[in-house]
């Protein structure tokens, strides 16, 4: 979209969403909420990304550790990044005074560990498809009552993670939105794919502080979950284990001794197959099912290949995988 169009339709959102009585308040002097609210009816979900790049952020490199990555201080308050995986993470995390951590993954955190350096964790799981009106209170409570700063994160730190943290940066530090969206955008790197997040944190209503209070949740560290979302958290850990592998011609990197491709595509097919024969699988629509087996037969293809030593074999066959993973959720993920 050209510069002159996104300025008339930027006016053209103000003039009716000020003047509507039913337009969520704009920003108050404490930051209560960040900005202009922009109602979905009026703003084109391409829309919210185009908004990532109104505001010009300089370029910030992300901080890297070995075992945390996407690392960016938003403010005194906000970082965001990957998933802290061992022992030397949750110390960078302490060393940088975080109090709370916010997962937003579907996988239990480890409360232990975090508890070990002195944090407390938060597992309060969003999709890829948006934030529900739920999701977002609990982290609207979570960053006015509980102890900053705060760390929140998703897996790989690039797109959940920084929409949560969004969230975080209008209602705790209240950012305006295109402020919080030019942050997930230009600085995390958050997908175009994930449109819903974009639109979440342009247009939804985010609770107030008496809001906030009144709801009811007790930040639980482990927020189990069931079924076939249970699954789809389980098989992006050993798709991306076997991912790494067959970057690698299939040898097992120094740096991840412990893994076995042959074992993680054995574990990776269990999974795909409990989850193929679950009710709520056997109830979705038959393209969705029909994508379900494929993945079946085709980690089937990749265990057999793995176990014949068929290295081209067991590379095409997990590329096809990879294909069925996609065709998937573009079709039952990343859209409302
Ligand atoms: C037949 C459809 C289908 C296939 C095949 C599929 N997925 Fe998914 N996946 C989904 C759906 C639907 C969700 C959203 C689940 C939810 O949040 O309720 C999802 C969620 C996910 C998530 C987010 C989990 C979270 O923490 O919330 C990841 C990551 C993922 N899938 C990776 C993969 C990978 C990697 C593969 C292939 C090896 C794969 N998926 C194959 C349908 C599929």
């Amino acid at each position: 979209m050209n510069q002159r169009l996104l300025q008339v339709l930027l006016l053209s959102i103000c003039a009716s969403a000020c003047n509507s009585s039913q337009a969520p308040q704009e920003t108050d002097a404490t930051g209560q909420l960040g900005g202009k609210v922009y109602t979905l009816d009026e703003l084109q979900v391409e829309d919210a990304y185009e908004l990532a790049a109104e505001i010009q952020l300089p370029a910030v490199p992300p901080k890297d550790f070995p075992d945390l990555h996407n690392v960016y201080t938003l403010s005194a308050n906000i970082i965001s990044g990957s998933e802290p995986l061992g022992e030397d993470a949750f110390a960078e995390l302490e060393t940088m005074g975080v109090k709370t951590i916010i997962s937003v993954d579907g996988k239990t955190p480890n409360a232990e560990l975090a508890a070990k350096h002195g944090m407390r964790y938060v597992h309060a799981p969003i999709r890829y498809n948006g934030l529900e009106q739920e999701e977002v209170s609990r982290l609207a409570k979570t960053y006015r009552e509980l102890e900053g700063p705060f760390f929140v994160h998703c897996f790989h730190g690039k797109h959940r993670g920084p929409a949560a943290a969004a969230v975080g940066r209008v209602v705790l530090d209240g950012v305006d939105r295109e402020r919080a969206l030019a942050e997930m955008r230009q600085w995390s790197g958050t997908s175009k794919s994930y449109k819903g997040l974009y639109s979440a944190i342009a247009s939804m209503p985010f609770p107030s502080a008496a809001e906030s209070a009144a709801f009811d949740w007790d930040f639980p560290e482990a927020r189990p979950m069931e079924g076939f979302r249970q699954a789809m958290v389980e098989i992006p850990r050993l798709h991306d284990n076997i991912e790494l592998m067959a970057d690698n011609d299939w040898i097992v990197d120094p740096q991840h001794p412990d893994l076995d491709a042959l074992n993680e595509a054995t574990s990776l097919l269990s999974i795909f197959r409990q989850a193929n024969k679950l009710q709520e699988v056997a109830e979705r629509p038959a393209e969705f099912r029909r994508l379900m087996d494929k993945s079946v037969e085709e980690n089937e293809l990749l265990v057999q290949a793995l176990t014949a030593g068929d290295q081209p074999t067991a590379l095409k066959a997990f590329e096809s995988l990879q294909a069925s993973c996609k065709s998937c959720h573009k079709l039952y993920r990343n859209d409302r």
